[in-house]
């Protein structure tokens, strides 16, 4: 698997190698400052690989973002606790009770360093969201990776079976990337109280908005438990469309907080990632249209599977995964071929695809370099 990743950034750096020789400094000597989106459309691929935001940041978000340029040569500090006071006030919390991160990934890696070390183990599911996976290792962790359950739900049995007074952590992606699939809200609920009593949980709600509300889903935050173990972790990456600020936060008690905090880089959210967070948090109309937009795109693209007779995982995120029946590297290669970058391999789902909704002209794109995959169609399917 990390051969795949390095051949992957590899790959992606050649790309960019490409692309600047062919616009040298698109965007910031051409486009100006809030002309992201020529940016990177200028290398000429489509990106349906990272579940970012298509459509980027709200209009009240980019105003925001403008406005704090001025700000741009001072420390973040204060606006750090402000930030601090309107997420806790936002979830009805107090400020002591939220973490942030240089993206949700530098929650992901305090909390290994806080809970893990040679003497600790990981639980996870698999496939899962790496990050956490890569920074047990780096802290010396043994890593226990839990297959997903036929429905695609995390294996409350199977990782309980795994856990003992050496699991130092135990992490749970609600939904799960790369499957988009959802862990019934009750089943997860009994795994957390039947954990050890020196087990901290990360729940990882990257993809909350795109799950909606259900008797199957409901989110750590909005519906806590009364546990001091578990850390809740957020992001602007995805609804928000900030995957370029970094920018992400965990909610938890401020005991688990407090131990956390020790593992954070010094001043490590920017100037204008906080006031586009205050920005983002507010504009709820802005979360909406995100929201309806992306459940737009994924009935679409679940239309455009009917009509070829794919069946892919239900989606409750802002990607889709599909099984092609063929080795997924061979398909992943033909996307890149036709310009069109699709999510990596994730062992051991050899066969599947994990494709990032794009907008309407990109997922068009997608569906005819899929239809000019060489295999025969009755190979597509059972
Ligand atoms: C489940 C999950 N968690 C965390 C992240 C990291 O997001 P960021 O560091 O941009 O907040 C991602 C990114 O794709 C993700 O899928």
């Amino acid at each position: 698997m990390i051969t795949s990743r390095r051949s992957f950034v590899r790959f992606g750096a050649s790309a960019a190698t490409a692309a600047a020789m062919r616009w040298p400094l698109t965007g910031v000597s051409r486009g100006g400052i809030f002309e992201p989106f020529r940016l990177k459309q200028g290398d000429g691929f489509i990106r349906l690989n990272s579940n970012e935001n298509a459509y980027g940041p709200s209009a009240n978000v980019v105003d925001a973002m403008k406005s704090a340029i001025g700000s741009a040569n001072r420390y973040p500090r204060m606006e750090y606790d402000a930030l601090a006071e309107h997420v806790a006030s936002f979830h009805n919390v107090k400020p002591e009770q939220v973490l942030f991160g240089c993206g949700s990934t530098e929650i992901l890696r305090m909390a290994a360093f806080a809970f893990l070390s040679n003497r600790k183990q990981l639980i996870q599911a698999s496939p899962t969201f790496e990050a956490i996976e890569h920074y047990a290792r780096a802290a010396g962790s043994e890593v226990k990776s839990v297959g997903l359950t036929p429905a695609f739900a995390h294996d409350p049995d199977g990782m309980l079976a795994g856990a003992d007074d050496s699991t130092g952590l135990v992490y749970i992606c609600n939904p799960n990337n790369p499957t988009a699939s959802l862990t019934p809200r009750k089943d997860l609920e009994n795994f957390i109280v039947r954990l050890p009593a020196s087990t901290f949980v990360v729940i990882d709600e990257a993809y909350h908005h795109y799950a909606g509300t259900s008797g199957t889903y409901a989110s750590f935050i909005d519906r806590p438990l009364d546990d001091e173990r578990v850390i809740v972790v957020r992001t602007f990456s995805k609804v928000y469309g900030l995957a370029g600020l970094r920018l992400g936060y965990g909610v938890g008690s401020p005991k688990l907080i407090r131990r956390m905090r020790t593992f954070a880089t010094e001043n490590n959210i920017n100037a204008i990632a906080t006031q586009a967070a205050a920005a983002a948090l507010d504009d709820t109309g802005g979360v909406r249209e995100s929201v309806r937009r992306n459940a737009d795109d994924r009935q679409e693209f679940l239309n455009q599977a009917m009509a070829r007779a794919l069946k892919p995982i239900d989606s409750h995120a802002n990607f889709v995964m599909m099984n092609t029946f063929h080795p997924a590297e061979e398909v992943i290669q033909h996307f890149q071929k036709n310009n069109i970058l699709i999510g990596r391999r994730f062992p051991p789902m050899d066969t599947y695809i994990r494709i990032s909704l794009g907008r309407p002209e990109e997922m068009k794109a997608f569906w005819q370099a899929w239809d000019l995959l060489p295999y025969p169609k009755h190979m597509m399917h059972h």
